[in-house]
């Protein structure tokens, strides 16, 4: 059983009220997909509601964080530390009833990503992690997969969104990694849940172009603690300002990189 920092609390207790929210809204999906309009709106609401009780919770107990959120942007106030909150990721599943999204909240401390959750409401699954204290799911220490031969891999990305500037290149890319493996790659939606998955050992490999840090903050410290291997398309750690990320167990992580090049 492991012991909580106070900020690993801090953050639990605020996912845990946005999640009840959630989870009762996302009930309401279902009634909502026979309307012609669809749930929209709906779920635009629930987002910012989500966003909102887990901004109350946070700045309640840490006045002084700042915060970058999806929806609100940034607020500016300690230097040092900044909550990085996703309220509903995977946000097109849920707006689908389909049962895979998150909320994923990442605090930074001088720049560096030190503690993070991701936490599936529906499936009841904490992903936790903090910088020296390992990942976790609800209370089970967590481990990058050990496989190291690519072709024998689950591999996720997102793909390509139509109208990207980068749409041959993001295709170009999905063609060399998916003829390498030989189970088809899978696009699950939720980008932190992939990451939270390669932290798990559920998945092997993960890569995305043009995430946003919101997407991806929490995902980055559970596959380190987790003892995998977080790089931008290059191999080095600028994923954040390129906007091109690349998580894997630490084994399969440089065949990928090959194939990116
Ligand atoms: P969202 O649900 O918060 O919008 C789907 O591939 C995943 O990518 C989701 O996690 C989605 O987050 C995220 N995503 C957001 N913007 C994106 C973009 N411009 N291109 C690709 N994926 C994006
Ligand atoms: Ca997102």
């Amino acid at each position: 059983m492991k012991l909580n920092s106070a900020n690993i609390n801090v953050m639990m207790k605020a996912c845990r009220n946005a999640a009840k929210h959630l989870i009762r809204d996302f009930g309401e999906i279902e009634k909502l997909q026979v309307s012609v309009k669809g749930p929209g709106d709906f779920v635009t609401a629930s987002d910012k509601k989500v966003e909102k009780i887990l901004i109350d919770e946070l700045s309640k107990a840490r006045p002084n964080y700042s915060i970058l959120s999806e929806e609100i942007g940034e607020i500016k106030n300690d230097e040092e530390f900044k909550w990085v909150i996703d309220p509903i990721d995977g946000t097109a599943n849920f707006l689908h009833g389909i049962p895979h999204f998150c909320i994923s909240v990442g605090l930074e401390k001088n720049n560096e990503i030190v503690d993070g959750i991701i936490f599936d409401p529906i499936k009841d699954e904490i992903f936790t992690a903090e910088k020296g204290n390992g990942s976790y799911l609800n209370n089970q220490r967590l481990r990058v997969s050990g496989r190291s031969d690519l072709k024998d891999s689950m591999i996720f990305t997102g793909g390509v969104r139509h109208g990207s500037k980068d749409e041959d290149l993001i295709q170009k890319e999905y063609k060399k990694i998916a003829s390498e493996v030989d189970i088809p790659v899978r696009k699950m939606g939720s980008a932190a849940l992939d990451m939270a998955y390669v932290a798990a050992g559920r998945c092997d490999g993960f890569w995305q172009r043009n995430l946003n840090y919101w997407d991806i903050a929490a995902g980055i410290i559970l596959i380190k603690e987790a003892g995998g291997f977080v790089t931008d398309f290059k191999g080095e750690a600028n994923y954040i300002k390129n906007k091109n990320i690349l998580a894997s167990n630490s084994k399969i992580g440089l065949e990928m990189i090959e194939l990116l090049k």
